[in-house]
């Protein structure tokens, strides 16, 4: 069994990125700026944005963070974000998902432009991604490619199964990994929480992305000796051992799964890392096209 260490790989990408961002800034030109969105204080959003800026300032880039009330009406953030698609500083953004119920979240994706959608989540980011033109590519999922092309993990002709079919993830890993491309050309299963004999079905992947969101989910004997695993889930569990008062835990049964694997991620050092580098080259790229 190998590592796929999205920890090491991320901090690559953040070097390299770093790396053009002082020559863009010897050049004296303006730094690529993101701008974040967090509505509300949900802590595990509120890790994930902290990271998002922390990463920016890390690269070299400057970023914004702007909080806003979770009472908050869907017109005031619809302003928010009618505003940052005008503002020249800001080269693309982000609205941390999930908002509170009251704020219609398709409507939100929808306002914002997708020349500055560093999230890929907009119909036209989407559609682009699946006709294969030169888009922003959702990050969880590019993320993962990222890590198969690093690894040179084979995927053409294997059996992929992606357990979850969200917008965010499941469903672009899936449009990815069935792409002629490299990594890609595999023969790709969307399962949901409506399919018959999953354990059946994950077993017989070669190659099995899981984005399900349930804690420890996955386990051995739903897994094939000598199969690729990716472990999306990121799940906050209660633990007094720790400091924070939580552990973070994923939807692979880690430990009983991983001798059977020739490849596995691991929670948190894995896709979240890479997650997080896929928006610096993103947001690098929305900088390079203005
Ligand atoms: N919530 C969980 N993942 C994401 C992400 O990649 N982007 C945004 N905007 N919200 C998220």
């Amino acid at each position: 069994m190998q590592l796929l260490d999205g920890k090491s790989c991320s901090e690559q990408i953040r070097q390299e990125i770093a790396q053009t961002v002082s020559e863009i800034r010897a050049s004296k030109d303006r730094v690529p700026h993101l701008a974040a969105v967090l509505v509300g204080n949900d802590g595990a959003s509120e890790n994930y944005v902290a990271f998002k800026v922390k990463d920016c300032a890390e690269v070299g880039f400057d970023s914004t963070l702007i909080r806003l009330d979770a009472t908050i009406s869907e017109q005031e953030l619809l302003d928010k974000i009618d505003e940052l698609n005008r503002n020249e500083a800001i080269d693309g953004f982000i609205v941390q998902l999930p908002l509170p119920a009251h704020i219609d979240e398709n409507k939100v994706i929808l306002a914002i432009d997708p020349a500055k959608d560093v999230d890929g989540f907009c119909p036209e980011n989407v559609g682009k991604l699946s006709l294969g033109l030169p888009t922003f590519i959702s990050a969880t999922p590019n993320g993962i490619m990222e890590l198969f092309r690093r690894y040179d993990i084979e995927t053409e002709g294997k059996n992929c199964v992606v357990l979850g079919r969200s917008n965010i993830v499941g469903t672009p890993m899936a449009v990815l990994m069935s792409r002629n491309s490299n990594p890609g050309n595999a023969t790709v299963t969307i399962a949901h929480s409506r399919t018959k004999n999953l354990t059946e079905l994950c077993a017989s992947a070669d190659i099995l992305i899981v984005a399900i969101g349930k804690t420890e989910f996955v386990t051995a004997d739903m897994v094939k000796p000598g199969a690729v695993v990716v472990d999306v889930g990121q799940t906050r569990v209660p633990d007094d051992s720790k400091k924070s008062g939580f552990r973070n835990v994923g939807d692979v049964d880690f430990e009983n799964v991983k001798d059977k694997c020739s490849y596995i991620t691991y929670v948190t050092g894995g896709v979240g890392p890479m997650t997080r580098a896929s928006l610096l080259q993103n947001t690098l790229k929305a900088h390079q096209r203005r």
